[in-house]
């Protein structure tokens, strides 16, 4: 198969993790015998710097002509000036907007390697595996928002807002998705609080009922939600929210695996490419040194084969090929909790030379 990949580096930690999940790629090209062809454009602070847009048209253009899109992450310390014009995190948020991707998976699967890398106790989360449904290009992340008054008395407003439409499409996809897993979905809101949770409710329900009614549907509150879901992991198969719920539950959810640097995602609209990224950020505090876990940008690889390309073998040989390097005892610092840690290119041969065996 031919494809055409845009690379999306970005800032910090990122092109150290996409450079490695390019080697994963091409190795698996060479082996299932594929053509991809990648293409490498500028977002977030890196291109802020270079060109004064976090997202520049070039990039855009690059991106709605690809078959799907690999991205590091954006963001740091250099671009947090809070009177500065424009931020890193908007380019992210532009391309999520401009390419329709209003659906965010985000597994939290747990490798039996790595169990005991995990905070938590073995006992609570063994046999956890849930599928994040996270709503991405609409709530509070992208309400009006504005700024009244000076000094202090100045106030600043953030919108959230919820349409029926929006709520519909992702809790299909998600009650699809159920259905294909262990049948079990469950919705999370504030609906005791907040009047878009209120209109999310009520017409998840009524797609549930009318559309869904063999899928075992349940409703959460969040708060409640962010206790559960390290109490009694085991008890969600797939889980839909909105945009920043379904932020905050998912990095929580990474305590589970045992580290942000393991959990990949997909990004997806109505056809159209989607967009693969791990779910952590650029990771200022380990930028530069060697030290980033690679393996939630390889495991979005695996997400971009089976999601965008039709991969399924592929997708599974890379997440075999995790397993294998994990097996080995092989973890970068992350992971490795104090004990012998390797470099994220360290890591990357051992995947690389999983796949060539
Ligand atoms: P972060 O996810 O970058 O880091 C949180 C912690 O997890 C840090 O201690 C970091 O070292 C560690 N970590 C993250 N990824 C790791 C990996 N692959 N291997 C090992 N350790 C890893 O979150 P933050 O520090 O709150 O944010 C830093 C910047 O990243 C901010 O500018 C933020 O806006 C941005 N951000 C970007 C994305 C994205 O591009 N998708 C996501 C989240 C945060
Ligand atoms: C993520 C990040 C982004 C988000 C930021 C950087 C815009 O935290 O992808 O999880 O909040 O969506
Ligand atoms: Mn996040």
């Amino acid at each position: 198969m031919k494809a055409n990949l845009v690379l999306l580096p970005g800032d910090g930690i990122g092109p150290e993790i996409v450079a490695q999940a390019k080697r994963v790629l091409e190795v698996i090209a060479a082996r299932f015998d594929h053509e991809f062809e990648y293409s490498s454009h500028l977002i977030g602070g890196i291109a802020i710097d270079q060109c004064g847009d976090p997202l520049p048209q070039e990039t855009i253009d690059a991106c709605k002509q690809s078959d799907a899109i690999l991205l590091g992450a954006v963001g740091g310390p250099k671009w947090d000036d809070p009177s500065a014009k424009t931020r890193p995190e908007a380019g992210l948020l532009k391309i999520r907007k401009e390419l329709g991707l209003f659906a965010n998976l985000r597994p939290i699967k747990l490798f039996d390697e790595l169990i005991d890398a995990s905070p938590l106790r073995r006992d609570i989360i063994e046999g956890t595996d849930i599928l994040f449904f996270r709503e991405l290009t609409g709530g509070i992340y992208f309400g009006e928002s504005g700024r009244s008054g000076s000094g202090d008395t100045e106030s600043a407003y953030q919108m959230m807002v919820y349409s029926v439409p929006e709520v519909e499409r992702i809790v299909r996809l998600a009650a699809k998705a159920a259905k294909q897993r262990d049948n079990r979905l469950t919705s999370v809101d504030k609906a005791n609080v907040l009047e878009p949770s209120r209109l999310w409710r009520s017409v998840a329900a009524r797609v549930m009922k009318e559309e869904f009614p063999e899928v075992q549907y349940d409703v959460v509150l969040v708060d409640s939600m962010a206790m559960h879901l390290i109490n009694r992991p085991r008890d969600f198969d797939v889980v839909v929210t909105g945009n920043m719920f379904g932020d905050i539950l998912t990095d929580e959810a990474s305590m589970l695996p045992g580290s942000l640097g393991m959990l990949p995602s997909a990004s997806l609209g109505d056809g159209g490419p989607g967009l693969y990224e791990p779910i952590h950020g650029s990771a200022p505090d380990i930028a530069g040194k060697g030290l980033a876990n690679p393996l939630a940008t390889i495991l979005a690889t695996a997400m971009l084969m089976r999601h965008s390309l039709g991969l399924n073998t592929e997708a599974e040989t890379i997440e075999w090929a995790v397993s294998a390097v994990l097996a080995d005892g092989l973890r970068t610092a992350d992971i490795a909790r104090g004990g012998d840690a390797i470099s994220t290119e360290a890591m990357g041969d051992a995947v690389v030379a999983q796949l060539t065996v």
